[in-house]
């Protein structure tokens, strides 16, 4: 969960017991740079960029700039960003998830929010002023000050949205500075052969199993929408890279914890047209997509870097183009003149996409329960091991990963686990490592924040099936599954947890809550609950599974939540059926 969310997470645990550590005072810090010192002092962490900002400033001097605005998300407005599009991190050194850099000819300044002070201050060196505030009002308010009136800040428009780019517009011609956009980005020509190669691992076609409907019946859907539409658009145009997956149920390793990559599309009444790199298809691939012919169900493969111009050249016609605002990109908005322009804060593939067929939900029910199969597995690993003293930050990320990791159809995990105990449990976005991570121990609290992508199993779904209780849903399967539906999964228990504390009073002290699981539940699943030898990985008696589909049965949303109680009482069951306490 990188920027946009940092609550309601698939899987947050707060391991609470009666005793909180105490952090050590913090008040002689080598740790962190001290720029108010000659020479300033730089901690180890910190990233030399005078070369770096002398070549970025020459390329503003060779477009006529005073300013140049480096903000932290790809031509996608994607939340997860790849390496190679990292380019506030290379240019500022810090690499935490948000925050919008600025380069002026004298000055250069970083604007983040509070997770993230402490590592600015650990990365950055005293080339980087730290802002801390974000938003357009405060970085367009220093820029009023740094730069004359006529200025001009340029910009990639392809990294900012509509949305974005208006604000920085607006407020800056208010004061007579210019927002200018350059199509080519100027950390790009300097970052060289220090930036990541471009992902080129194959694009590939899910297998039918994993599929909700084919790409032929979401292209036919998507142009009904357009047909019935009163204003006729002529053409739906995809930014957003789950839109471009989920249409043609293709997929890719791109980006970090989600399998998309890069790509657009244009859909048109009679073309479709998809916006990749064609060498990563293989030929296999390509003949699913039709791509050897020209009618409107074929899909042309067109070069990922020509989507501007084509876009441009075909809103020269008598057409007009449907968008969603909220993740399109000024870049491709600027070309498309506003009287042919259908603008929805979401496209009608995003809103599509966002109800599950049923096929799709029984494959999304399957994933959840393959997921608490694994937490749960976690969370009794955890008590059997925390009191030896023998589980650290990292090692408890691992294991965890290890037991998703013998779940069917794993591929991933969907952000980078937060595993932090004690102090660190109050770092927001805490993430340990193999050299740096603090033990857990069973009287200090442990966080952990984490999820998993899967592709559900298609067979053994029919036990699962019967639970006919509505899920709120992710996003497709094999793309986010970083999605929280509450209720829908073994979170219930946890947030027993997290409201009563560690309990350490056997199951049978809890009050009876009143809920009978048998009304929720096949008696299959039911007998693997109350059946205390029931194993843990018995085929179709797991109790993960049982404990999953139970509880979307009794937390049919998170806030009001009847079966906390009965909840903690099956956490219960589960945790010491195998533990020695
Ligand atoms: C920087 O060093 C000065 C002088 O030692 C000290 O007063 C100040 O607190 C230091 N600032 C930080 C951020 O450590
Ligand atoms: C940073 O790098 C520049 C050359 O790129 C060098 O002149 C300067 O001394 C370095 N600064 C520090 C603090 O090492
Ligand atoms: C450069 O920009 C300034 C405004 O900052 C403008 O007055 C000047 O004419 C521009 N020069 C060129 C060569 O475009
Ligand atoms: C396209 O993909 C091929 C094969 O993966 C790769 O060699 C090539 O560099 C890529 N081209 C671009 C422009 O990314
Ligand atoms: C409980 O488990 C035992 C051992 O696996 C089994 O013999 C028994 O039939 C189970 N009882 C029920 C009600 O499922």
């Amino acid at each position: 969960m990188a920027r946009a969310h940092w609550g309601g997470h698939p899987w947050l645990v707060l391991l609470c017991a009666y005793a909180w550590g105490h952090p050590k005072s913090l008040d002689q810090r080598d740790d962190v740079r001290n720029c108010s010192i000659s020479p300033p002092y730089l901690p180890v962490t910190a990233v030399n960029t005078t070369a770096r900002l002398t070549a970025l400033r020459q390329q503003m001097y060779t477009q006529n700039l005073s300013a140049y605005i480096v903000p932290d998300t790809d031509a996608h407005m994607s939340e997860y960003i790849g390496e190679y599009d990292q380019r506030r991190v290379w240019i500022t050194g810090f690499t935490g998830s948000a925050g919008v850099a600025v380069v002026t000819m004298a000055k250069a300044s970083l604007w983040t929010d509070s997770r993230y002070w402490t590592q600015a201050e650990r990365q950055m060196d005293c080339n980087w002023e730290l802002h801390k505030e974000v938003g357009t009002t405060p970085v367009v308010t220093w820029l009023l000050a740094e730069i004359p009136v006529g200025a001009r800040v340029g910009v990639d428009p392809f990294l900012f949205s509509i949305d974005s780019w208006e604000s920085y517009d607006v407020a800056l011609q208010d004061y007579d500075r210019e927002l200018v956009s350059i199509t080519v980005n100027l950390v790009d020509l300097v970052w060289g052969s220090e930036r990541p190669p471009v992902p080129n691992e194959p694009i590939y076609a899910l297998q039918e199993a994993f599929t909700g409907s084919t790409w032929q019946e979401k292209v036919a859907g998507i142009r009904s929408q357009m047909q019935k539409h009163p204003e006729a658009p002529t053409a739906v145009l995809l930014s957003a890279l789950d839109e471009t997956a989920w249409l043609f149920n293709l997929r890719g390793s791109d980006i970090p914890y989600n399998p998309f990559f890069y790509s657009y599309t244009l859909l048109t009444d009679s073309s479709i047209r998809l916006f990749a790199n064609k060498s990563r298809f293989s030929s296999e691939t390509l003949q699913y997509l039709n791509s050897g012919c020209t009618g409107p169900l074929c899909v042309q493969v067109e070069d990922y870097s020509q989507v501007r111009d084509s876009v441009q050249a075909y809103t020269s016609g008598d057409v007009k183009v449907w968008i969603g605002t909220s993740y399109t990109s000024y870049g491709l908005y600027e070309v498309i003149p506003k009287e042919k322009l259908l603008a929805d804060a979401y496209s009608p593939v995003m809103v599509t996409k966002a109800v599950k067929n049923s096929k799709e939900q029984t494959l999304l029910r399957a994933s959840h329960v393959r997921d608490a199969v694994a937490v749960i597995r976690y969370l009794v690993w955890l008590e059997k091991n925390v009191p030896q003293g023998t589980v650290d930050e990292f090692s408890g990320a691992e294991q965890l990963e290890k037991f998703r990791g013998e779940e069917d159809f794993f591929s991933g995990s969907s952000f980078e686990t937060i595993s932090a105990s004690g102090l660190n449990a109050a770092l927001a976005h805490y993430s340990p490592t193999k050299e740096l991570h603090r033990k857990l121990s069973s009287d200090e609290m442990y966080l952990l924040d984490s999820g998993g992508q899967y592709c559900a199993q298609p067979e053994h779904l029919d036990v699962i099936a019967m639970h006919t209780t509505s899920m709120q849903s992710c996003l497709t399967l094999c793309d986010h599954m970083d999605c929280s539906p509450p209720g829908s999964s073994v979170r219930g228990i946890l947030q027993a947890r997290i409201l009563d504390g560690l309990p350490h009073s056997p199951p049978e002290d809890l009050p009876d809550p009143g809920i009978e699981p048998t009304s929720l539940m096949s008696p299959a699943l039911t007998d693997g609950f109350s059946n205390t030898s029931t194993t843990w990985e018995a085929p179709l008696q797991n109790t993960g599974v049982g404990c999953h589909a139970l509880l979307q049965g009794i937390f049919p949303t998170q806030e009001s939540n009847p079966g906390l109680l009965h909840g903690r009482r099956i956490l219960f069951q589960l945790s010491y059926q195998e533990s020695p306490r």
